[in-house]
């Protein structure tokens, strides 16, 4: 268990393709498990391989919902369903900042899970919006190339909105 750096906006390594995950081992484990430390360190919702410098598409999501939480996506594959949803957004690789992106309300995802087993979801609401975002990072893509209306400065907690 570690907790490791996350890139942030900026770092190449956020921008690459991520290579589809063949096997497990146990250095994925190890990674899996850090991931889950490094986001929940960082009080975040999902965090994906790029953002820990592993081009590999792996993410690791957990929004505080019960079941089907926590979750491990390998290899996932959205299909977009129907509806559409807008709201605010952030990543741990652009900290201080939030934006509006629309993305679609209800989806379908196809992964393998930490045991390399196929898996399907659907997903709406929240869990939706963060299953599209960290599928994105897989595919070198941010928030912020779908924000609207450009990005806010959000205050930490305690300190004055200045
Ligand atoms: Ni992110």
């Amino acid at each position: 268990m570690a907790i490791r750096e996350v890139r942030t906006e900026g770092d190449p390594v956020l921008r690459k393709e991520c290579k589809p995950v063949k096997e497990m081992n146990d250095r994925l484990i190890e990674l899996i498990d850090d991931m889950f430390d490094t986001m929940y360190a960082a009080n975040g919702v999902g965090l994906a391989g790029p953002q820990v410098g592993i081009l590999k598409q792996l993410c690791v999501i957990d929004c505080g919902m019960e079941e089907p939480e926590p979750l491990v996506l390998i290899n996932p594959v959205v299909t977009p369903l129907d509806g559409i949803q807008t709201g605010e957004e952030g990543c741990l690789s652009v900290p201080g900042y939030q934006g509006i992106v629309t993305r679609v309300e209800h989806i379908k995802v196809n992964f393998l899970n930490e045991d390399m087993e196929e898996c399907e979801l659907e997903a709406d609401g929240l869990l939706s919006r963060c299953i599209q975002h960290e599928t994105d990072h897989l595919h070198g893509i941010l928030y912020t190339d779908k924000v609207e209306g450009g990005l806010t400065k959000v205050t930490a907690e305690g300190e004055d909105a200045e």
